[in-house]
């Protein structure tokens, strides 16, 4: 069952999605640097660098399947105007990697392609992981948390 066009076209998705979050991440950490946020910038830097990882993965699935891995298609980074309004379009991006990867998840394991469900379940929990974590650094700033 490799090779399912279906297949091929999340994990397509999923790579632009990656490389889209890289530069959104390390737009932030540079904007962070250039404010004294020492701190945030060292986050975001480390953020990007985990979805890195996660384009990383998705390019050795391809190369796996004999397709030359392509990002082609970059969301333009929403860096955002102050910290708070970082953390809200960061949420809108996780938010959106965990219906992509949780989709992608379900139609693989319909499809009985365990190896691409593995990906796409491993991806699903890192991006639930950063939504967290993005979600208590927003209620803490908002001095909810
Ligand atoms: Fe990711
Ligand atoms: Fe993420």
């Amino acid at each position: 069952m490799r090779n399912h066009p279906r297949i091929i076209g999340f994990l397509g998705q999923a790579l632009n999605h990656e490389y889209g979050a890289v530069q959104q991440y390390l737009t932030q950490a540079s904007l962070c640097t250039l404010w004294g946020l020492r701190d945030w910038a060292e986050t975001f830097l480390q953020e990007s660098r985990e979805e890195l990882g996660h384009a990383d993965l998705l390019n050795q699935r391809l190369l796996v399947m004999g397709i030359a891995p392509s990002g082609g298609q970059l969301r333009p980074p929403r860096p955002g105007r102050d910290l708070r309004d970082m953390l809200l379009h960061d949420v809108d991006l996780e938010a959106a990697a965990v219906d992509l990867y949780s989709e992608a998840e379900a139609f693989a394991t319909r499809l009985r392609d365990p190896e691409a469900a593995a990906l796409f379940a491993r991806l699903r929990r890192d991006e639930e992981g950063h939504l967290q974590h993005l979600q208590e650094s927003l209620a803490h700033l908002e001095g909810r948390g």
